[in-house]
């Protein structure tokens, strides 16, 4: 694992930003994997700045997102399709059909699961994944016990990370009990891993992440097995290292 220790999270953003920006200049038809939260927000408006700047283009990239809300449609605010709109792909060129979510709102979720699985195949599987750390250290919404070798899959959110994310939510009880979310096995596929982890509250997580050993009660220490991984923190995320 590849570690990037930088000063503070706007520069975490713009580390980032390089390493997408390089990713999808040097291929003519880069496949993103991406993901939501606090932590990459910072990098999509430095890509957005990029864009508008004429630095890069989007037009032949595809992008994958992790996961998504169970029973959310995508012009809910609270979907992860609608923060990807608003805080992204609303601002660059990337063509909507080549913008993929887990569609939460689909009848058979299974199903939906299985046929993401074949997109990505079909696409030619991630280039580069974008990771934020869970507390718990899930990625995606791979909670701990998830298997190493697990695909896209429902998943019943851990209560941490439902009171984690619930400040985006009027209340607790409005925050999904279910998602969709990519295995931690397809996450492994992707060609190279982009870590993000910011602030002094992931302290914990990242020294697990680094120096924990390889658990599935820990989903993110899978990633010390990965090839290519590059870690990017801030330094009050190292302070416990
Ligand atoms: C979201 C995702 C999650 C987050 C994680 C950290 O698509 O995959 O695993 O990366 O919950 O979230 P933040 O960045 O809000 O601390």
């Amino acid at each position: 694992m590849e570690m990037i220790s930088v000063k503070n999270y706007d520069e975490l953003s713009k580390k980032a930003c390089e390493l997408l920006v390089n990713q999808v200049k040097n291929s003519d038809s880069s496949v993103l994997g991406l993901a939501t939260g606090s932590t990459p927000e910072g990098l999509y408006q430095q890509l957005i700045n990029e864009y508008r700047n004429g630095h890069v283009s989007f037009g032949h990239v595809t992008t994958f997102n992790l996961d998504e809300y169970a029973g959310v449609a995508a012009d809910d605010p609270n979907s992860y399709r609608y923060y990807m709109n608003e805080k992204f792909f609303n601002h660059i060129d990337l063509p909507d059909e080549q913008a993929y979510l887990p569609p939460g709102d689909a009848v058979d979720l299974e199903k939906e699961c299985h046929d993401y699985e074949t997109l990505i195949a079909d696409s030619g599987y991630v280039d580069l994944q974008v990771l934020g750390l869970g507390l718990n250290g899930h990625i995606g919404f791979n909670e701990p016990g998830t298997p190493f070798d697990s695909r896209t899959h429902v998943v019943e959110l851990d209560e941490s990370t439902r009171e984690a994310n619930a400040r985006f939510f009027p209340s607790i009880d409005d925050v999904p009990k279910k998602a969709l979310t990519m295995g931690i096995g397809t996450i492994m596929e992707s060609r190279q891993v982009v870590l993000l982890v910011s602030g002094s509250k992931k302290a914990d997580a990242v020294k697990q992440l680094v120096h924990g050993k390889v658990t599935e009660d820990f989903p993110a220490s899978i990633l010390q097995k990965h090839q290519n991984v590059t870690l990017i923190t801030d330094e009050a995320a190292l302070s416990k290292l």
